[in-house]
């Protein structure tokens, strides 16, 4: 059972009733028509009242462009009657019942319940959490997802903008920029203000999205602002977390992450991911520190992630990191311990390469079966850059080098066990012009398209 859907891939097959007395059924693989399938929480959600409601006013305009639209929540018949009545939502037939296995095979974050969550719980049974998973008509039928999509309040205008904008920048067909201009997929590229001039001169094709830390970004004004909502209007972008310290023992930082949810939802980004690791005590040591491989560490990363995923609404991505010292009194191996709290914390594996083989040559391990041992199918998103060579042959993560042949035939070898998950050239040192970061991003698009790094340099 999928616990993240994967761009290009088949989507669960789906079968619930509906108010109008038929049903929403979906066969997997097989979709007769361009469609945006939204799942709401339910009845008693303010958020989703507003955003259903917006559904219903454009469903015209996505209805000349060939979307259909489809609605459904686990709510009950009788909740899902009084929603439809109360909110006047006539051009939307609402799907109910939806169970949670289903629910989970979509890959839906399923809240633990807090407060009046949890009340609401009770009422209703299990409580999911929202998402929008637009598909293109083909077998290969998955075009992205958004999560707890409703947070992202005017993201339908944005979602219909950005369309409009790339038609207008001549890109061939309607759904083809629909699908270019939504979906966060292929190969993409950090964000950084020294690249802005030359983006803003044309972003290469192989830039597909960007990458962004909102540390660095939110509560930002003036022109900083404007060149943002320029590139967010247009392109998908992720929130690649650098501050939140999820193994760290001082308090989790909950107003960061109430800041970054508000971010999100004003740039209409759906995928946050931050480091297994540690980085404030007291105060912030401005380091990612690796955390105990130890049981107790286990429980106590796994609490703070899910407190941090019930924040954000939404599962994150945990990314395996770099490190130069191993903590003492290991009680499981790495990858063991990645495992375990990817697993118990429910979130999503957010795999670099670069860092797994920067490991392994200053370890001494074997950097496949490690990779092997990870659990690949939550993978959401990856990670490749370059390091550095110190003289006495020591790795250092520096994201300031060209990628190496070795981390791009791990890059290759991940894409054999996980599919084309969206993946991101990491450079933040030593930044050479957009044509030769565009020219590595390429690689990595070719990698995607199954042309090794050998067939690469052949051609
Ligand atoms: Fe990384």
């Amino acid at each position: 059972m999928p616990q993240s859907l994967i761009p290009r891939q088949p989507v669960p097959a789906l079968d619930v009733a509906t108010l109008s007395g038929s049903r929403l059924t979906l066969v997997a693989g097989e979709a007769s028509t361009f469609t945006l399938l939204v799942f709401y929480r339910g009845y008693h959600c303010p958020l989703c009242r507003t955003y259903l409601s917006e559904l219903n006013r454009l469903h015209e305009e996505f209805a000349t462009r060939g979307v259909v639209i489809k609605v459904l929540s686990s709510d009950t018949e009788k909740r899902a009657h009084r929603a439809d009545a109360e909110w006047s939502l006539d051009h939307l037939d609402l799907g109910y019942g939806l169970d949670e296995a289903s629910a989970r095979s979509w890959g839906l974050y399923i809240s633990t319940g807090r407060g009046s969550d949890l009340d609401r719980c009770r009422r209703t049974g299990t409580l999911f959490r929202t998402g929008c998973f637009p598909y293109p008509p083909r077998p290969d039928a998955l075009l992205g997802q958004y999560p707890d999509h409703a947070f992202c309040q005017t993201a339908l205008q944005r979602y219909a903008r950005r369309h409009t904008l790339r038609s207008s920048q001549g890109l061939p067909g309607t759904r083809r920029s629909l699908m270019q201009a939504s979906a966060l997929q292929g190969a993409g590229l950090g964000f950084r203000r020294e690249l802005i001039e030359s983006l803003k001169s044309g972003v290469p094709k192989e830039i597909e999205f960007f990458e962004l830390a909102p540390e660095n970004w939110a509560g930002m004004g003036g022109k900083s602002a404007r060149d943002l909502r320029y590139f967010t209007e247009r392109y998908p972008f992720v929130c690649h977390g650098l501050s939140l310290s999820l193994g760290g023992i001082a308090p989790l930082d909950e107003t960061l992450l109430r800041r970054i949810k508000a971010f999100m939802a004003e740039h209409d980004i759906s995928l946050y991911t931050e480091h297994l690791s540690w980085c404030a005590d007291d105060s912030h040591l401005y380091d990612l520190l690796p955390i105990p491989l130890s049981e107790k560490a286990v429980k106590w990363t796994v609490d703070r992630i899910k407190r941090a995923q019930d924040i954000l609404g939404m599962r994150i991505g945990i990314e395996n990191a770099s490190y130069y010292v191993a903590p003492p009194g290991a009680e499981m191996s790495e990858a063991e311990f990645i495992s375990r709290i990817v697993r118990e914390a429910d979130c999503l594996l957010h795999l670099d390469v670069n860092n797994i083989y920067v490991n392994s040559q200053n370890f001494g391990f074997d950097p496949l079966a490690f990779m092997d041992a990870l659990p690949l199918e939550r993978t959401c998103y990856i990670h490749v850059t370059g390091h550095y060579v110190e003289p006495d042959g020591l790795l250092i993560d520096t994201h300031g080098a060209e990628v190496i042949d070795p981390v791009w035939s791990l890059l290759e070898t991940a894409y054999q066990h996980v599919g084309n998950i969206p993946t991101c050239l990491e450079r933040d040192f030593n930044i050479p012009d957009l044509d030769a970061l565009s020219a590595e991003v390429g690689v990595i698009a070719r990698l995607q398209s199954g042309i090794s790094p050998h067939q690469q340099k052949v051609a």
